[in-house]
């Protein structure tokens, strides 16, 4: 009877020599001229605002601070958390461009699904969020009125040690890399598929990026320490399909 070693073998001769990062997936290099893809469970859009848009949301926010949408949400922050008005005339740059991201975004993500249909990106709302050093936005998702929606952050202030802190530990090591600093940045979470897949995400805030995402997308923003405030907007999208407008229809008969 011949002694089985073949699983010890195998895993004796796996030796991971190196793994490197790219946009869309982990390269994990076995040996010369093999290794392993693993793709994350997530596609997300980001884009950059020119700074004339930055301005003008800026010069917008500064007149709206009644905390109109802090009884809503996760966060429970010592700065600011108001609706939006989208019509507002300093809002126009901003919503033309993120709209037209997430219409980009959906498009992108139909590509892949056997079974197309059109739904057309909506606003649903839009809130700023102005955080002090110290607050923070603990884990959670967004919710919409369709089924399926986009969620959105785009970032018009953020504290300069913020970044500085980031680069200080940044290494390009991947096992380093879960031992950088994250003050103050935003985290994506989503549900590992196999043990050699990522299953978070580390944003680092920079004025003018912004981001969309699906709304189930888990994440959470740290807390940082350092002078000034933190400036987002978070902009929420439905995507109602015909069959839900046909139904919502008959349900308002
Ligand atoms: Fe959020």
């Amino acid at each position: 009877m011949p002694e089985i070693k073949m699983l010890p073998t195998m895993l004796k001769d796996l030796k991971i020599q190196d793994t490197d990062h790219y946009y869309n997936c982990v390269f994990t290099k076995v040996h010369d001229n093999v290794g392993i893809y693993s793709i994350p469970a997530v596609n997300a859009l980001t884009g950059t605002m020119s700074q004339d848009i930055v301005d003008d949301v800026n010069n917008y926010l500064e007149d709206v601070n009644d905390n109109s949408a802090n009884p809503t949400l996760a966060a429970n922050i010592s700065g600011d958390q108001s609706f939006l008005d989208i019509n507002h005339p300093l809002m126009k740059g901003y919503c033309e461009q993120i709209l037209k991201s997430a219409q980009v975004y959906q498009n992108f993500l139909n590509t892949n699904k056997t079974n197309n249909y059109i739904a057309i990106p909506t606003f649903q709302s839009c809130w700023s969020v102005k955080m002090n050093s110290g607050d923070y936005n603990p884990k959670h998702r967004h919710e919409v009125s369709s089924l399926e929606g986009f969620a959105s952050i785009f970032y018009t202030k953020v504290p300069e040690q913020i970044s500085i802190d980031f680069n200080k530990s940044y290494s390009s090591d991947y096992k380093k890399s879960s031992f950088t600093r994250k003050d103050g940045c935003l985290e994506f979470f989503w549900d590992n598929i196999s043990p050699s897949t990522i299953d978070s995400q580390t944003i680092v805030p920079n004025v003018g990026d912004y981001y969309i995402f699906p709304i189930w997308l888990l994440h959470s923003v740290n807390p940082y320490r350092g002078d000034g405030q933190r400036w987002s907007v978070q902009s929420n999208f439905d995507l109602f399909t015909d069959f839900e407008i046909q139904r919502n229809l008959k349900l308002n008969e």
